[in-house]
């Protein structure tokens, strides 16, 4: 088992390169199953969940592999199956995607539940209510969901809730259906912003991502081209919330600032330094914060992927703050970890109230999810003394080169295998 060891107190200076949006690499991978031709995606992750998307497309009877840093081929002509059982897909969110994108390529799709971070109750009832609409049925059996559709025709549906995930997978889905499919209350997310785009480019016909109302006229076949995944809006959210943790000086690379609007303006009203540049935004920080409630939404507002980090950060801060999580029901689990620390923090229902200006001592913690496990990270680099993180396969599958990226702004960060003794000075 590996670990962090972290000796905090350094300030993080210098400049980091953030990757591709792993939230969209995710479901453009999976996209690429609906074009019968070769799809190369640019800026992609070099992260553990892309591994397991590009495993189960070889094991659909497609091809994935890395030609380049960050540059994935996919070829999906010799594609095959419609059946993702669960010991490919149980450890990964977005294999929900497969639904959608084999459902639009055969239809008809064989897919376990699927599995990824818990916060909680993760349904995908407005995912199916969306396939039905466009002419699917489906049935649970054997632990398998199999949606199938004698045609797929073009429909209005509304969303009962804003859903990252079901915008995207109905999104799939009716890029294949006859005539138009109008998805009401989408989610605005810039990751569904990508997948429009992506999808465009191959030869789809959707309108409107990036508002509540998308409108997609279904097309005979997609084919094949190149597209570049978009910065991450999550990634460069956890460098600014490190960076003003550490009362540091950092200028975040490759980053579409308007995806970071609402963090920049939350890191403001605490009085952190920003300025942002055309692709990139400084993040600068030396005097004491002022507490900040927040309240996370759907984009554009505060995003839940950035909670527990930024809950964090406000540890630092002089007075009480309040977080309110109005996304999952129960994504405070990592409190009981950053408790350890120190941290005084009360958590009740979807409410934190997080007690600043105390002091936090490293400790052993262990990561409860990807976010979360960012969070500690960050927690390890705000503490007195030594702080080992465990469980680093959550980390490991959302932030590519994490404590590369980190030492290279001077933090005290090595990852080591359990019983291994550190090379680097300074830490235990
Ligand atoms: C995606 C992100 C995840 C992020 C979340 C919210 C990926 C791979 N994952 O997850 O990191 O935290 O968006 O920004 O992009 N819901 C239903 N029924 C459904 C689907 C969802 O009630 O059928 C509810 C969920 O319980 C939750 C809310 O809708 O309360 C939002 O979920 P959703 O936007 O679907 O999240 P994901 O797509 O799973």
């Amino acid at each position: 088992m590996s670990k962090y060891v972290i000796l905090g107190g350094a300030k993080l200076s210098g400049e980091v390169e953030i990757s591709g949006a792993k939230n969209s690499a995710v479901a453009l991978i999976v996209a690429a199953l609906l074009v019968k031709d070769v799809c190369v995606i640019e800026n992609v992750p070099a992260v553990s969940d892309t591994y397991v998307l590009m495993d189960i497309i070889n094991q659909l009877g497609g091809s994935a592999e890395f030609i380049d840093k960050g540059v994935l081929r996919i070829d999906a002509r010799l594609v095959d199956k419609f059946e993702a059982p669960y010991e490919m897909v149980s450890k990964i969110r977005a294999s929900s995607y497969l639904m959608g994108a084999l459902l639009g390529r055969f239809g008809h799709a064989r897919v376990a539940m699927p599995g990824g971070c818990d916060f909680g109750v993760r349904p995908i009832d407005l995912h199916l209510k969306g396939f039905m609409a466009l002419g699917a049925q489906y049935s649970v059996e054997y632990g398998l969901v199999d949606i199938r559709a004698e045609k797929l025709t073009g429909a209005g549906i509304y969303m009962d809730k804003v859903s990252v995930g079901a915008t995207i997978n109905v999104m799939m889905a009716a890029v294949m259906a006859e005539g138009q499919t109008v998805i009401e209350n989408a989610a605005k997310e810039p990751h569904i912003v990508d997948v429009a785009n992506f999808l465009n480019s191959m030869g789809a016909n959707i309108k409107g991502a990036g508002t509540d109302i998308i409108k997609i006229k279904g097309v005979e076949a997609l084919h094949g081209g190149t597209y570049p995944v978009i910065p991450d809006q999550i990634e460069a959210g956890t460098f600014m919330v490190a960076a003003a943790a550490t009362r540091g000086d950092v200028l975040i690379k490759n980053v579409i600032p308007k995806h970071l609007d609402s963090i920049s303006a939350k890191l403001l009203e605490m009085g952190v330094e920003i300025t942002e540049y055309d692709d990139s935004v400084r993040v600068k920080c030396d005097g004491p914060l002022k507490k900040a409630n927040f309240t996370t939404m759907p984009y554009p507002g505060f995003p839940t992927d950035l909670q527990p980090q930024m809950l964090t950060l406000l540890l630092s801060t002089e007075g009480t703050s309040i977080v309110t999580e109005n996304v999952w029901d129960n994504r405070f689990k990592y409190v009981e970890e950053l408790r350890r620390m120190g941290a005084n923090i009360t958590v009740d229902g979807r409410c934190a109230v997080v007690e600043g200006g105390g002091k936090l001592t490293g400790s052993p913690v262990s990561s409860t999810d990807l976010r979360a496990g960012a969070a500690l990270v960050i927690a390890g680099l705000m503490a007195d003394g030594v702080t080992e993180v465990y469980n680093l396969k959550y980390i490991d599958r959302g932030y590519e080169s994490f404590e590369q990226k980190l030492r290279s702004l001077g933090a005290q960060i090595t990852r080591r295998k359990d019983g291994e003794k550190s090379k680097d000075a300074g830490i235990a």
